[in-house]
């Protein structure tokens, strides 16, 4: 039930719990419309605490019975919780509760998929489960017992006893609410085993539902790296006797960090060539390893609160990203980050729903698992490393692991820590986590007497609530190059912490060319005027890999907003810069695939209103297609002998060499795609025997409108293959002609495989129309409307979905008034609609902004 006006919460609030808890026992007797779970809770006066106010969380249980102390009593029942007198002593409370998986579309609390009883906790799902005090900073020591006729039922910890109908388990480690799990279903299990640094034997298990058994391995091999990594980086090593991931076909995000039972969306598990991309195997394993990681940095350190989300977010997502790095190349998972930020990070930051990567209030706090918590909250620690030396961060982290283990704590215990251990004043550090908005540089330069100075200044543009932001510290890493190419000056850190500074660099024979924030040494936007003849020379000559690709990616952003504004045709000095990349066999191919692929066409629509003008979609698009039509034409000598020698002999392996390769080969496959009639992509679809190359070919013939048979032929063999029909449904409407898309998603939801209630499928529909520019912008406001009617429809069923899917009008502003007249009227729909949840609502306000 929707509330009047949904309350926010208020980080200033925060008090601790008047109770604390010794131990907590479940018992859950499983069935689908009725399961009971009956809890044995040991609570005592929290001694830093006066406020002794009892009341449980807990929402849509059929409370059934209570006690304390084993006298029945009747609590005050309200739709949030349960209060009732309780003795100023230790004391037993206990409840049993009914409640209805199989009705439980929203995916949190306990629901089912596919047959399987699972359960998904955070942020604030137990409650669902059973009256509890559901906040991170209540822990406590878990037993659990599971009655059912489920082959398998999982908990967290370890298990510790069995009878013929029931397991029980026990969680050494006290843990928050939201770490809890539980899974029961007839699963079979990929198994392995690890044997920690001091000698701890583990069993790992990766269970599936019975066909899925050989989608396992990689994920396996996957986890055994991540262990070893984080023993060898960071010293961590794994607590328990047992470690068990479970794949589940219904799920709201990408996967649960819960004790000992991670549970992931099957799209993030299963891998095997036939079915999966070289960009699932990267993701599957980057999930895995941030899962794992999650052990320490969310689990045995949690967070006192969920506005202290990044505590843990960013931490693990940057940690997961040296993982990559590490096993991967460093400069490509750098790059690849630097464009997720720039596509999901910059557009929220610079968009109605821009917030701190701490936030200081919320409605739904489900709507704050963000791209600013988690990647601008990964950036803040990369910087804060750079800042205080690689050396400083180890035992920085080190010390926050001796201090506040088994604590929740908050982004200033985390701060504190690099202040004792650096001496240094984080002061000014912290405004990064306290305000919103992405700092614009401005940068100018002189030079004279051999002395080259670099004038930088400092803006924050003011965000929802913050009109007015004070100069953060800003790590610059900057290099000089002469103008023959040779780097004069190798990469040195500037700290910037005023409005204004500049930077000198003496005794220098000739007049440098600057390479600036190489590395993306700070998540801000650089301004400052430049040409492409110089772009063209850091091309070519800039020794940091990341910024060579920069000022390629500079040249090409700038060409295709020449295009896009004048209609003009594309700069002749861009293509024979790219003719020099593709050319030079020195480059990591996946290297030159980044280099060469030109920016997205949101991202030029963001460049174009950063510019002062207003984008045109249709425009975008069209100069977009110029683009690779020139491209093709001017590199068609060539395609062919290129694309041939990105051929990989041999089995499929999803190591980042061979998929750099098939990167490449498909980047050149669709210009040759444009030159050929699609020849040579119906002769690599049909001879593919991977995922990657086959869905490659298909993409590359349904974007030129030729790939009819394919697209059926695709869809007959792997009909039976739901995450293969994800990337069907997908490529469906991301195909599609702009003023087609709408309607291709709508026809798609008649067909039979579609299912609301799968958020994968929703998503692989609905995402593939929101992330089709021109599509979804289309002139004629149906974009809009068609992804209004299905948030809609869907809102009653998932409100976790729905919300995070609603930030696809979070750009809606920077249109011309006939689409804003057509966004908000789409958005005004959706909010009018009766009984819509608070997530949707506090969303679409939000992004309303009015
Ligand atoms: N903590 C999870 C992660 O890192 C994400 C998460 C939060 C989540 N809420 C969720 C996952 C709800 C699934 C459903 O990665
Ligand atoms: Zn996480």
């Amino acid at each position: 039930m929707k509330d009047a006006s949904p309350q926010p919460v208020y980080l200033s609030d925060y008090t601790p719990f008047g109770y604390l808890i010794d131990a907590v026992h479940l018992t859950f007797r499983l069935d689908p419309h009725k399961t009971r779970v009956i809890s044995h809770i040991r609570f005592r006066p929290n001694p830093d605490s006066t406020d002794r106010r009892f009341f449980l969380h807990g929402e849509q249980l059929t409370l059934i019975t209570a006690s304390i102390d084993g006298q029945a009593i009747t609590p005050e029942v309200t739709p949030q919780g349960l209060t009732c007198p309780v003795p100023d002593a230790p004391f037993i409370f206990e409840a049993e509760v009914e409640i209805a998986p199989a009705a439980n579309t929203a995916l949190e609390g306990l629901y089912q998929s596919g047959g399987m009883y699972c359960t998904q906790c955070e942020a604030e799902g137990f409650r669902k489960i059973t009256y509890y005090p559901d906040r991170p900073d209540v822990m406590a020591v878990f037993t659990v017992r599971i009655e059912g006729a489920e082959t398998v039922k999982l908990s967290n910890g370890n298990p510790t006893a069995q009878g013929e109908d029931w397991d029980e388990w026990h969680d050494p480690w006290p843990k928050p609410a939201y770490l809890f799990a539980l899974v029961a279903g007839d699963l079979v299990a990929h198994a392995d085993q690890f044997t920690t640094a001091s000698g701890r034997d583990v069993t790992l298990n990766i269970w599936v539902r019975p066909g899925d058994e050989g989608k396992c391995a990689f994920g396996m091999d996957a986890l055994k790296r991540a262990m070893l990594w984080d023993e060898q980086v960071y010293g961590l090593e794994y607590d328990l006797d047992i470690f068990n991931i479970v794949a589940v076909d219904d799920f709201n995000m990408g996967a649960m960090e819960n004790k000992g039972l991670n549970i992931f969306n099957s799209s993030c598990v299963l891998a095997s060539p036939d079915t999966s991309t070289d960009a699932n195997y990267e993701r599957i394993e980057a999930i895995i390893a941030h899962e794992y990681f999650h052990n320490w940095t969310g689990n045995r350190v949690t967070c006192r609160d969920w506005f202290q989300l990044c505590l843990k977010e960013g931490l693990t997502v940057y940690r997961d990203s040296q993982f990559t790095s590490d096993m991967r190349s460093a400069p490509v998972k750098r790059i690849a980050d630097v464009i997720a930020l720039r596509a999901r990070q910059f557009r929220e930051d610079n968009g109605p729903l821009a917030h701190p990567v701490r936030p200081s209030s919320f409605v739904e706090i489900n709507n704050f698992y963000t791209a600013t918590v988690y990647e601008k909250g990964a950036e803040l620690v990369g910087m804060l490393k750079t800042l205080v030396g690689d050396a400083a961060y180890a035992d920085a982290l080190k010390a926050y692991f001796a201090r506040h283990d088994g604590q929740a704590v908050t982004i200033e215990d985390w701060l504190k820590v690099f202040e004792d251990v650096t001496g240094r004043d984080l002061t000014q550090f912290k405004r990064w986590y306290t305000d919103a908005g992405t700092p614009r540089l401005t940068v100018t330069d002189s030079w004279q007497d051999g002395t080259y100075t670099l004038h930088i200044q400092q803006h924050t543009p003011a965000t929802p609530g913050q009109p007015d932001k004070d100069a953060r510290v800003i790590p610059i890493a900057v290099g000089l190059l002469n103008p023959n190419g040779n780097e004069v000056v190798p990469t040195t850190i500037l700290e910037m912490t005023e409005v204004s500074q500049n930077f000198r660099f003496k005794n220098l024979s000739a007049k440098p060319v600057p390479s600036i924030l190489r590395g993306f040494s700070a998540p801000v936007i650089l301004e400052r005027a430049s040409d492409n003849a110089e772009r063209a020379f850091l091309l070519a000559h800039d020794t940091d890999p990341f910024n060579k690709w920069e000022s390629g990616r500079a040249l090409g952003r700038e060409t295709l907003m020449q295009m896009t504004l004048s209609g003009s045709a594309v700069d002749p000095a861009y293509l024979d810069a790219l003719r020099a990349v593709l050319r030079d066999d020195s480059l990591d191919p996946a290297f030159r695939a980044l280099a060469v692929r030109p920016p997205s066409q949101d991202d030029i629509a963001q460049s174009l209103h950063d510019a002062g003008h207003t984008p045109d979609p249709q425009a975008i698009y069209m100069a977009t297609d110029r683009l690779g039509q020139a491209m093709a034409q001017h590199l068609a000598d060539l395609l062919p002998e290129l694309y041939a020698a990105m051929t990989v002999p041999g089995p499929y392996s999803p190591d980042a060499a061979a998929a750099g390769k098939r990167d490449l080969q498909a980047l050149l496959l669709s210009l040759l795609t444009r030159l050929d009639g699609g020849s040579t992509a119906r002769a690599q679809y049909a001879a593919a025997d991977n995922m990657s190359q086959q869905l490659t070919a298909l993409s590359c013939l349904m974007a030129r409108q030729l790939g009819e048979a394919e697209h059926q032929a695709f869809h007959d063999q792997w009909r039976r293959d739901r995450l293969v029909m994800d990337k069907w449904f997908a490529l469906s409407v991301s195909h599609a002609r702009p003023e087609d898309a709408a309607s291709r998603a709508v026809a798609l939801t008649a067909h039979p495989d579609f299912n609301i209630r799968n958020p994968n499928r929703f998503r692989a529909t609905f995402g593939a129309l929101a992330g089709h520019a021109a599509g979804f912008h289309h002139a004629t406001g149906k974009g809009y409307a068609t992804l209004a009617d299905w948030l809609i429809r869907l809102d009653p069923l998932n409100p976790q979905t729905t919300a995070r899917m609603c930030a696809a009008f979070e750009t809606w502003k920077r249109y011309d008034s006939a689409r804003q007249r057509h966004a908000r009227a789409a958005l005004e729909r959706i909010l009018a609609a009766p009984h819509l949840s608070r997530d949707t609502t506090e969303m679409v306000s939000l992004i309303l902004g009015d």
